[in-house]
């Protein structure tokens, strides 16, 4: 096998960020979107689904069980779904790259149905825990072989004749609640899923907006979803909003960057997402929603943001599942902030597509910034606006949102800073290079 070589960029302090952009469609709607077309009869469109390499793995996928999935001239896609229940076995073996949702909401979605499949992915996604998931799906009657019980590669026998479940998270994670309604979608009865901390509620708006029956209570601090099994889905024509995980990144480098001023169009404000949002602003950062509107059952709004001068401050971690992303470029804005930053209850992070609290603290001691790390907390000790060193080559341990992270740092430090490898990018912002550029971004 041919080594794949590193494609390293460098991010060049010294330009102001100015002008209006729109970054690509949201990720977890996007595999949501395919995966609950491939589950109707007829053609689900839709517009402005995000065409990074995990959602690509996710068409792939849905191929593979029986849809048939096109993408249009105008830049739209079709999908020709197989229905809930219809599921084709997979002539090969099912890779979804470096994508846990992709991975984690196939699983579910198929195991209620009699079919077999075997699913991989890359080096990252096989380190990644599946337990969570395999036991949920498990107790629906599907069998699970994974690798030492809990990682990938796993074969999943899909349930001959299903139970519906009710069952509590052990962990907030929107995968494996997903994975469990998904999964219900196939099942007698209703199948009940609780949560303590509330997660992002894309699959229930989803499942809605497709016509399944879905309800919440509020439970006990928490909340309990149900969804009615045995659902006839019925196609859609959706329009999918922007990121705001994708958004964070130019927004927090136009406030780290001196005399920017941005604008981000179309950006996903759903308030499960925007805990990045809250906390900058807390921290003093200029920041404005305008133009709120709806789109394919979530709230939608332009963002402006102008360079600011920030201060550090807890985040509480109840709030860590409205971040769970944001949390490398909250590090990156909370080293140029005056004081202390301290991030709580983040112990997730260490199993995202890179151990990401160790990511963060090692790329940012190289820059200059001193950080401390415990199990699940990370401190960001500020240095300042413009205070931040640079002058480091920093490593995106194969995780696009490193990456993104230490390129943004780059444009507010004092030195240039380069990122080793930047291709894991492509897996949710294939345009980000050429997006920071148009908007006067040095990077090279
Ligand atoms: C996602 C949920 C989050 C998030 C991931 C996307 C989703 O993971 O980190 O990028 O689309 O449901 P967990 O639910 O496992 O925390």
């Amino acid at each position: 096998m041919t080594a794949v070589e590193p494609t390293p960029l460098s991010a060049h302090p010294g330009n102001a960020l100015i002008g209006d952009i729109a970054v690509p469609g949201d990720k977890s709607i996007s595999h949501r979107a395919v995966i609950l077309g491939s589950l109707t009869i007829g053609a689900t469109r839709i517009s402005g689904l995000l065409e990074g390499e995990d959602v690509l793995g996710t068409i792939g996928a849905a191929r593979q069980f029986g849809a048939h999935v096109d993408r249009s001239e105008d830049g739209s896609w079709v999908i020709e779904g197989f229905g809930t229940g219809g599921f084709s076995p997979p002539e090969d073996v099912i890779d979804c790259g470096n994508s846990g949702t992709g991975v984690r909401l196939l699983m579910g979605a198929m195991a209620t149905s009699p079919v077999t499949a075997v699913f991989t992915g890359d080096s990252s996604l096989r380190n990644r825990p599946m337990g969570r998931v395999l036991g949920p799906i498990s107790k629906f009657g599907a069998n699970c072989i994974a690798r030492l019980d809990r990682y990938l590669p796993a074969t999943i026998v899909g349930a001959d004749d299903p139970v519906p479940v009710h069952l509590e998270l052990e962990v907030p994670s929107a995968q494996v609640k997903s994975a469990i309604l998904l999964a219900g979608l196939n099942a007698p009865g209703r199948t009940v899923v609780t949560e303590r901390v509330q997660t992002r509620d894309h699959t229930e708006n989803m499942l809605a907006l497709f016509g399944a029956s879905v309800e919440i209570e509020e439970c006990g601090g928490g909340r309990a979803i149900s969804v009615g099994g045995h659902a006839e889905l019925i196609p859609q024509t959706l329009t999918i909003p922007g990121d705001p995980s994708s958004a964070a990144f130019p927004a927090t480098a136009a406030l780290l960057t001196t005399g920017s001023k941005i604008t981000v169009r179309g950006v996903c404000m759903n308030p499960t997402r925007i805990g990045l949002f809250a906390t900058l602003q807390e921290m003093g950062a200029n920041l404005r929603f305008e133009n709120r509107r709806s789109e394919c059952g979530e709230e939608v709004a332009d963002i402006g943001a102008e360079f600011s001068t920030l201060a550090g401050v807890e985040v509480p971690p109840e709030r860590a599942p409205a971040m769970i992303d944001e949390y490398p470029i909250l590090a990156v804005a909370a080293a140029f902030a005056e004081g202390k930053t301290v991030m709580n209850g983040v112990q997730e992070l260490r199993y995202k597509e890179s151990d990401r609290l160790h990511a963060v603290a090692r790329g940012l001691e190289a820059c200059g910034v001193q950080v401390e790390e415990d199990e699940d907390k990370l401190i960001v000790f500020g240095n300042g606006p413009n205070g931040v060193k640079g002058g480091a080559t920093c490593r995106a341990s194969a995780d696009h949102r490193i990456a993104m992270s230490f390129l943004c740092l780059g444009l507010a430090s004092e030195l240039p800073v380069v990122v080793d490898d930047t291709k894991s990018i492509a897996t949710s912002f294939p345009q980000f290079a050429r997006l920071m550029a148009s908007i006067g971004a040095d990077i090279r």
